[in-house]
């Protein structure tokens, strides 16, 4: 993107931690902001505060699992500001489920399909004809992990292999929109930011499933961040955390750099050369068990 001021930006999962973060910062750009969330409260608490500077800021309550839901999202954001031009595809959820892939519970993949995969495609979905249709500068930003992107880790298997989903997702749309020759931009965003460290966010403890995912054994909603720090201290690794605010950062100069990686410079560099040079080696993965 060339210029984000006076622009208009949509994030799902936009009432909390990361997504919060970018809707603080593109506000500060002089962006129009959307967000969107399942959850009311969270965003009706989170309008409120970042409308008290007179900020043009709307709030709509979402699910991104379910289309019609994202297509009112894109209808209600047109009806407000009459244009968009960055959509973050950001909502997720941890979903409570560890353990060995043949013993999940089915409701465990259905779950986090349905936030993480299909919350992304129902955001391609309603808004990319769209934005075909609008014309001019695009972006769309689709939020991954590392451990999806390259460094998956065994024991939590469904979020590993939804933020896969997100990246192949995410590269073959860039490339579809490119052949087309379309003035949209792709990226796929590792939440990074210049500080090595946790992110403090809400995705430390597992979501309320709705009930079509209920699970048949209760999971563990309590909130893991503690025992990470734990785990990090009796390692004797330093507990750093991460600005959400630095996150921001990566994303806004991904836009003005139409960079589809955004991720900070180096980050995950040993990951990412580990991965490739098995595949290239036939090797066995034994890096990724964690
Ligand atoms: N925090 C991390 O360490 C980390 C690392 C890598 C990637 N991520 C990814 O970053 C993204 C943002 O997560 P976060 O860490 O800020 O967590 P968060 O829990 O603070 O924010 C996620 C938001 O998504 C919303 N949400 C959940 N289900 C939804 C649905 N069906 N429809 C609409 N909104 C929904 C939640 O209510 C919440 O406000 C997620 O995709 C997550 O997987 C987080």
């Amino acid at each position: 993107m060339k210029e984000l001021r006076g622009k208009v930006a949509v994030i799902t999962g936009g009432a909390g931690g990361i997504g919060r973060a970018m809707a603080e910062r593109f506000l500060a750009e002089g962006m129009k902001v959307v967000i969107a969330d399942i959850n009311q409260d969270a965003l009706d608490q989170a309008v409120g505060e970042m409308a008290a500077d007179g900020a043009e800021i709307a709030g709509v309550r979402t699910d991104v699992s379910k289309l019609e839901s994202v297509e009112a999202l894109r209808d209600a954001t047109l009806d407000r500001f009459g244009a968009v031009h960055v959509l973050c595809n950001n909502a997720g959820v941890a979903s409570g489920a560890h353990g060995k892939v043949w013993e999940h519970e089915i409701n465990d993949w259905r779950f986090a399909f349905s936030v993480h995969v299909y919350g992304v495609i129902n955001g391609i979905n309603a808004f990319v004809p769209h934005l075909l249709e609008q014309g001019g500068e695009a972006h769309i930003v689709n939020t991954s992990s590392n451990n999806g992107g390259f460094s998956p880790i065994a024991s939590a298997a469904t979020y590993a292999t939804v933020k896969s989903a997100v990246v192949t997702l995410s590269e073959c749309l860039w490339g579809q929109l490119h052949e087309v020759g379309s003035d949209i931009g792709v990226s796929v965003l590792f939440p990074t930011g210049k500080t090595k460290g946790i992110l403090d966010t809400g995705i430390w403890a597992a979501a309320e499933r709705p009930p079509e995912f209920a699970p048949d054994e209760p999971v563990d909603t309590s909130n893991k961040m503690q025992m990470w720090i734990q785990m990090q201290e009796a390692a004797g690794t330093p507990v750093v955390f991460t600005p959400l605010s630095e996150v921001a950062e990566t994303v806004v100069d991904g836009l003005y750099a139409n960079r589809f990686w955004m991720v900070e410079e180096g980050r995950f560099e040993e990951a990412v050369q580990a991965r490739t040079d098995i595949i290239l080696r036939r090797a066995d993965p034994d890096y990724q068990v964690g």
